[in-house]
């Protein structure tokens, strides 16, 4: 069976390592220059920094297991951070017993983990679909892919619906306004923040949330990295700011935060147009169509974070084997 996967995010890439274990032929699609989606870490102040997903927990006994087997292999490491919480106007400790990971070095090793770069076709935005006996994939420049037996739509709701023109059921079950936008901001500081904090939930602000990269596992580095997120409300109003905007608003933040000046030696915006899943709204599973071997997965699938990308890509996998 060959199998073509739209989306090398968490989901595309644990349901396309699920298929290949399982003895499927795997070829992934992205869009973007590099594999894993919204858990891609960006090049910047000569090395990686988390500008997307954080950390993750692991809450289901599927999930844990693969965890704890990346643990074994180095490619996962639990984050001890240092929690605050900001309100009206205090900083305070915030811990609690929840553990958290991330993946090292990079948060994107675990599931890049093993796989063969031939497999991929990257720098490659599909735009169009058929299906007669087998699956034919176009993009953007012009480019034409065949030969596929089933495919794996693992894009957020908003592509997936571009991409079914051929299939009303299914576009109509993808909630198409699920995803909210985040305005990521990463700072290199000249001097150290004076305070233990390594992360800090903020409530009330343009930020909900600061955490200092260079205090996770694997990501030590000669001055102190920061990564400062919007609220999605604020992102939302804030969409088309320039970045020096940003930076600066962010550099207030953290001065407020910590009561101290701070000295900027570098900085890094990125917009992310579709990050976090509004919780609010009802997830709808893993989509897979009555016509034709498709199947749809993602975070959104099943309620947004990490996890549910890696389960929902599984869930696929398993569909996928059974169409
Ligand atoms: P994606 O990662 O979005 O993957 C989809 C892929 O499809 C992308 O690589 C994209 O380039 C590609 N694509 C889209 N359209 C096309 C097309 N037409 N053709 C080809 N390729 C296409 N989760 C947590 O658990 N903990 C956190 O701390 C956390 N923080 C976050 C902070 C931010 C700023 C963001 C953005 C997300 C955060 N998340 C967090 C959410 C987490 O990153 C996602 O739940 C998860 O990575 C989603 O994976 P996915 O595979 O479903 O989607
Ligand atoms: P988690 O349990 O650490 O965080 C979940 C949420 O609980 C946090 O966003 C925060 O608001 C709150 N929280 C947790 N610990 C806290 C503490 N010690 N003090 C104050 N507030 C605390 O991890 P989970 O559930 O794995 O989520 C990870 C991240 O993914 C979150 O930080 C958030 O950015 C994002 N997220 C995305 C969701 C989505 O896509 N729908 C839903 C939930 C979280």
């Amino acid at each position: 069976m060959r199998v073509a996967i739209v989306g090398a995010g968490v989901a595309g890439l644990s349901c396309g390592q699920a298929l290949l274990a399982a003895g499927a032929e795997v070829h992934w699609f992205d869009k973007s220059r590099a594999s894993a989606g919204r858990t891609s870490a960006k090049r910047a102040f000569d090395g990686h920094v988390d500008l997307g997903a954080q950390y993750f927990t692991a809450r289901q006994p599927e999930f844990r297991q693969q965890v704890e087997l990346w643990q074994q292999q180095g490619l996962v490491a639990r984050w001890r951070a240092n929690l605050y919480r900001y309100q009206q106007g205090q900083l305070l400790a915030s811990p609690d017993d929840q553990v958290r990971y991330v993946g090292v070095p990079a948060m994107h090793s675990p599931w890049r983990h093993g796989l063969d770069s031939n497999n991929f076709t990257l720098n490659s935005r599909i735009t169009g679909l058929e299906y007669q006996q087998g699956w034919q994939l176009h993009d953007e420049q012009g480019q034409s892919f065949q030969g596929f037996d089933a495919l794996v739509l693992a894009v957020p709701p908003v592509q997936a619906i571009q991409l079914l023109a051929h299939d009303d059921e299914l576009r109509q079950q993808v909630p198409d306004s699920m995803l909210q936008p985040c305005q990521a901001i990463a700072v290199k500081l000249a001097e150290p923040v004076r305070h233990e904090a390594t992360a800090v939930f903020v409530k009330g602000r343009p930020l909900g949330w600061v955490a200092r990269d260079d205090s996770k596992p694997g990501r030590q580095t000669a001055f102190q990295q920061w990564v400062l997120h919007c609220t999605p409300e604020f992102s939302q109003q804030q969409l088309t700011s320039p970045s020096h905007e940003l930076v600066a608003l962010a550099i207030a933040e953290l001065e407020l935060l910590f009561q101290q000046e701070i000295k900027l030696l570098d900085s890094v915006h990125h917009r992310w147009l579709y990050a976090i899943v509004d919780a609010g709204q009802a997830a709808p599973g893993v989509l897979i169509s009555r016509r034709l071997p498709l199947v749809l997965a993602g975070d959104w699938c099943l309620g947004g974070r990490v996890e549910n990308a890696w389960l929902a890509g599984r869930q696929a996998a398993k569909a996928v084997l059974h169409v």
